[in-house]
């Protein structure tokens, strides 16, 4: 892919010192559970809802009496989870369901986990799909124990920060674009990060190959890098989403953000020495109050359609992202990424996976 040809705006190192500080030291949260409306009869799924922040948020959508579908790789570890969430909340009418299998380094593996959180949201009697966030996410610090490179052949923070939910987005559309739910509750939360700010200028992508395909991993860009560009198409996916599905979004009044959940005590750390793992943790804050950034977006009322797009930063405010990166979500920029990626998932698309097995059939048959 080429340098797309806009003229980006300039960068601020003031308005990059000042959101990273931010990031250490935001405002107190001000939509809290407290505020947080009955969730009876609907419905959430939720990536990544093992550990950390997404465990967090599967927690206290449960204990609003929502049914969670709760995606992740391992299915023991989700069900562990599911476990101490119930027992810890026995007054909540909520379910959990776990669906696992959903690696995101292996887009067939997507796939199945995108066909299957379908088959629970045919069951009869179930209510809409109301809100849906990508919270599951690696990063180069956890990176020790997971592989450099995806199943296709991708540098792995890309195939699973990015393409991943792409493709499992797909299944889902069909679900949350239903003008299903009276009080139009539809919320699509992309889980970004303030380290966005550490990506190549202009656009925060590594244009010439974005998925590093071909590429060893000593010889690729340093991890924090490669991570701030995933999360920086994190905050494309939120905009471009809309404008490609606005017609039925508008319809259902689905909004779709992005979140900076904040700088958080989590398993992310998981494969740090101890001492420095606690001397961090100094400076960062619980991880539940990440899941009341990611509940912002998925709850706080006064989010229309329109402001889709829009960053969430901790813990529930809107801020703008770099310059530039806010500048490519209106020209075009976002865009052209956007449909690069399109084309990578697209053998793995719900359409194109029955066509393949209707072909296998066929030669069987
Ligand atoms: N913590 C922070 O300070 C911070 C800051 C900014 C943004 N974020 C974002 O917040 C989100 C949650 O992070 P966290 O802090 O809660 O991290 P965490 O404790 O490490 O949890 C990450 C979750 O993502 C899942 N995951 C990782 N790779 C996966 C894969 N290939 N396939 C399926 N699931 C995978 C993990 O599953 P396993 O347990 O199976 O690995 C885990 O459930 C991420 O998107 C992260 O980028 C976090």
């Amino acid at each position: 892919m080429k340098l797309p040809e806009q003229v980006p705006p300039a960068t601020s190192h003031w308005y990059f010192l000042k959101e990273i500080y931010y990031g250490f030291r935001p405002n107190a949260p001000a939509f809290t559970p407290a505020d947080y409306p009955d969730l009876s009869g609907k419905t959430a799924v939720v990536t990544g809802c093992n550990t950390g922040i997404g465990k967090h948020v599967a927690e206290l959508l449960y204990r609003q009496n929502c049914r969670v579908i709760g995606v992740v790789r391992t299915g023991e570890r989700g069900e562990e989870a599911k476990r101490e969430i119930i027992a810890a909340n026995p007054e909540s009418h909520g379910s959990i369901e776990i669906v696992g299998g959903c690696d995101f380094l292996d887009l067939e593996k997507v796939a199945l986990a995108g066909v299957a959180i379908g088959k629970l949201l045919d069951v009869p009697g179930a209510g809409p799909l109301n809100i849906i966030i990508h919270n599951a996410g690696l990063t180069w610090i956890t990176a020790p124990n997971n592989p450099d490179t995806s199943v296709q052949g991708f540098e792995a923070m890309f195939q699973t920060n990015v393409t991943g939910p792409q493709l499992l987005q797909h299944y889902l559309d069909p679900y949350l674009l239903k003008n299903d739910d009276p009080g139009h509750l539809k919320r699509l939360v992309w889980v970004s990060s303030a380290a966005h700010f550490f990506t190549p200028k202009p656009w925060g992508i590594y244009w010439e190959n974005p998925g590093f395909q071909g590429v060893p991993p000593a010889e690729r860009p340093h991890g924090t890098n490669l991570y701030g560009q995933s999360k920086t198409y994190n905050i494309y996916q939120a905009q471009v989403w809309y404008d490609r599905h606005r017609k039925l979004a508008d319809k259902c009044g689905c909004v779709s953000v992005s979140c900076y959940p904040g700088n958080l005590a989590t398993d992310m750390t998981r494969a740090w020495w101890s001492p420095v793992v606690s001397a961090a943790r100094l400076f960062v804050w619980e991880g539940v109050y990440g899941a009341y950034s990611e509940l912002y977006g998925a709850l706080a009322p006064g989010l229309v359609p329109g402001d889709s797009g829009k960053y969430i930063v901790p813990f529930g405010e809107v801020h703008d992202p770099r310059e530039d990166v806010k500048a490519a979500l209106t020209n075009g920029v976002a865009a052209q990424i956007w449909d690069y990626c399109e084309g990578l998932i697209k053998q793995y698309l719900p359409g194109e996976q029955a066509q393949a097995q209707q072909q296998s059939n066929d030669k069987t048959a």
